[in-house]
């Protein structure tokens, strides 16, 4: 069982494909108010979590709240994919920003999970070939990610991992 204790200062990163489970481990572990979502953004700069072209005032957005968040000293999690490494080093340039520890939680299931959720879903309007560019993504770059500034990874690889994980805060 994966034991995950956080610093009470951290900035989170769930990290991993959609349908990988980030937003329902965030509600499971996290408070609302503690998770920032890139859908929920572009919904609120939008009207639709699914706007694409939104992309930029959503992540500004989250971006400027994770800021005041932290300037707070108030441990925030950011729910968005962070597939690719460019995404990642943004969080942690802002974890670093405000003297907070960057932290992972990656999400790393087999194609298979992630693509039977995917056709489960329906509230998901792309093709599951996205999924599997994005896990692409993520597996190409997972090893390298100890190097990227952040102080823990824990990597959970099947569900039975992602439910039984226990997360802890410690001073
Ligand atoms: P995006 O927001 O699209 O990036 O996906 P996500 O990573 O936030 O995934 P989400 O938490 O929305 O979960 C996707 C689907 O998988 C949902 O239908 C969930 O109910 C289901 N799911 C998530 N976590 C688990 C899990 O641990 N076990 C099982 N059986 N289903 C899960
Ligand atoms: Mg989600």
């Amino acid at each position: 069982m994966t034991q995950i204790p956080l610093p009470e200062l951290a900035l989170v990163a769930l990290v991993g494909a959609s349908s990988s489970g980030k937003s329902t481990f965030a509600a499971q572990h996290f408070g609302p108010s503690e998770v920032l979502s890139s859908d929920h953004f572009r919904a609120l700069v939008s009207g639709s979590e699914h706007t694409l072209d939104a992309n930029a005032a959503a992540f500004d957005s989250l971006f400027y709240v994770a800021a005041k968040r932290l300037e707070r000293g108030l441990l925030t999690v950011i729910d968005a994919t962070s597939v690719r490494p460019d995404d990642r080093r943004r969080l942690v340039d802002l974890a670093r920003a405000h003297d907070v520890l960057p932290v992972a939680i990656v999400l790393d299931l087999p194609r298979g999970v992630l693509e039977a959720r995917h056709e489960a879903r329906g509230d998901r309007p792309f093709n599951a070939a996205v999924i599997g560019r994005q896990q692409t993504e993520l597996r190409r770059t997972l090893r390298g990610m100890g190097k990227e500034g952040f102080r823990h990874v824990w990597t959970l690889r099947t569900s039975e991992d992602v439910e039984a994980a226990q997360v802890t805060r410690v001073p």
